[in-house]
């Protein structure tokens, strides 16, 4: 997608992507990343989930990568906590205590800003991003970040005769084609929507189903 597509969905607050809560899927397998509370967090195409809040409060700094200034400033300030923020290209970052929000476009990341980085979440990242962005997005990730990693990746399937994205449908044979070569990957979990879900509803798709993978970089 454009950078325009989303900052545009920003300013007029079009952010039906955004949880208030903390994402059911974090809270239930997080755990099963084995992290430990120093490993450092990426959350790649953050928004300004509460997820990062959860994450931080479990001891881990985080990384959180995000196009939207917007998204940025709502995140400090609807968490009642003022931000430092350096200004730089091509990433502003904010930072409080160990959580930072690097502010500007995830496909500028080089290897030296996430060396730290030994876990990865993402929700509604991969699935954001159209078909051909999805393989740049898994091939940027892998060659940016460190050898060790751990990914959470939650995906949508959907038939997409029903609905066109964003959120687009992965299926776990794409999770496969993207990440096989370099993660192991073992699915966690699947859950249907339910038939009365407000997403489904509003996007008229008869069925969809979420899932969690975790993926574990090969040696
Ligand atoms: C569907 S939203 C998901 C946000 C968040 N992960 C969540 O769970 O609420 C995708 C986000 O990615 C951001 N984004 C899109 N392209 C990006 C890029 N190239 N670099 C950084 N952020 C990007 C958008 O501004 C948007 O906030």
């Amino acid at each position: 997608m454009e950078h325009e597509f989303w900052h545009t969905r920003w300013a007029n607050k079009e952010i039906g992507f955004h949880q208030g809560t903390v994402n059911q899927y974090l809270r239930e397998h997080w755990s099963s990343l084995g992290g430990y509370p120093e490993d450092t967090v990426l959350v790649p195409l953050c928004g300004k989930a509460h997820d990062m809040w959860w994450l931080h409060d479990l001891g881990h700094p985080v990384i959180g990568v995000e196009l939207s200034e917007v998204a940025c400033k709502d995140f400090f300030e609807e968490g009642a906590t003022s931000a430092k923020v350096h200004p730089g290209q091509p990433f502003t970052v904010f930072r409080h205590d160990s959580l930072q929000l690097w502010c500007g476009d995830f496909f500028q990341l080089v290897p030296d800003d996430v060396r730290h980085v030994r876990l990865v979440y993402d929700r509604a990242a991969l699935i954001a991003l159209p078909p051909a962005m999805r393989r740049e997005y898994v091939a940027h990730l892998t060659a940016v970040t460190p050898d060790d990693l751990r990914i959470l990746l939650i995906t949508l399937d959907y038939d997409n005769r029903e609905m066109q994205g964003p959120p687009f449908n992965v299926s776990d044979e794409e999770v496969h084609n993207l990440y096989g070569a370099d993660y192991h990957i073992s699915k966690l979990v699947t859950q249907h929507l339910a038939k009365d879900d407000p997403f489904a509803k509003r996007r008229g798709l008869s069925s969809a189903t979420e899932s969690v993978f975790m993926l574990t970089r090969k040696d």
